[in-house]
């Protein structure tokens, strides 16, 4: 069984890490999910999740297949928790969306909250990390930042969805994006139709 490390941040676009992780849960993958205080902000204004019943078990009740052997859950001021040190054995780590903030944090090197640790702790054991940004228009700080990042070897895969795949509604845009991640973190899925064209077509 694969385990990765999955953090949502405050960036617009909640339902892509949400999405993600249901979809990594279904194939069998165990994930830590990190949720910053932020994303819970907007987690709330865009899914409409009500977090009363506390993090843990609104995530788990909220998100498809997730159960406590499958999905750990982790608020991102737990500095403490096992991701936190290299010798805790993952595959990689999706930062999605992440926001500029987080971004930065992660470029930095700054490791102030467990989701930035984790993502430290990916780069300096040359482990996989994808970043889905989520900020527009971008400015010169936020491209420096994906840009020292990739570099560095992380994925930068920004919240772009194509339309080539003629998406009839909102979930298959979402699931264009996750499959995007899915496909750099080397899983198979079905979330979009791949381009392939019957024809050549020169207009
Ligand atoms: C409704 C809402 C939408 C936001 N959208 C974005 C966004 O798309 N991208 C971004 O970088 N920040 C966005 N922010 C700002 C972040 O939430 C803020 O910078 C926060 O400090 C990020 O912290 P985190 O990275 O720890 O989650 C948004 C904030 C709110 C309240």
């Amino acid at each position: 069984m694969k385990r990765l490390v999955v953090g949502i941040t405050g960036a617009s676009g909640a339902v892509y890490g949400v999405r993600l992780v249901e979809e990594l849960l279904a194939g069998g993958v165990e994930v830590h999910l990190i949720v910053s205080e932020p994303a819970r902000l907007v987690i709330s204004d865009e899914l409409g999740w009500d977090f009363a019943a506390g993090l843990v078990e609104t995530c788990r009740k909220r998100i498809g297949g997730g159960d406590k052997d499958t999905l750990f859950v982790y608020d991102n001021r737990d500095i403490g928790a096992p991701l936190a040190s290299g010798s805790f054995l993952v595959q990689g780590m999706v930062v999605i969306p992440c926001s500029m903030s987080t971004l930065s944090g992660i470029a930095q090197g700054s490791s102030n909250n467990l989701m930035e640790r984790a993502a430290d702790v990916m780069i300096k054991e040359k482990k996989l990390l994808v970043l889905v940004p989520r900020e527009t228009p971008l400015s010169v700080i936020h491209l420096q930042n994906m840009l020292f990042l990739a570099r560095l070897g992380a994925a930068i895969v920004p919240a772009m969805p194509g339309f080539y795949h003629h998406p009839q509604s909102v979930e298959e845009i979402v699931d264009f994006m996750v499959g995007k991640v899915m496909d750099l973190l080397g899983l198979e899925h079905q979330l979009f139709t791949r381009y392939n064209p019957s024809e050549p077509k020169m207009i």
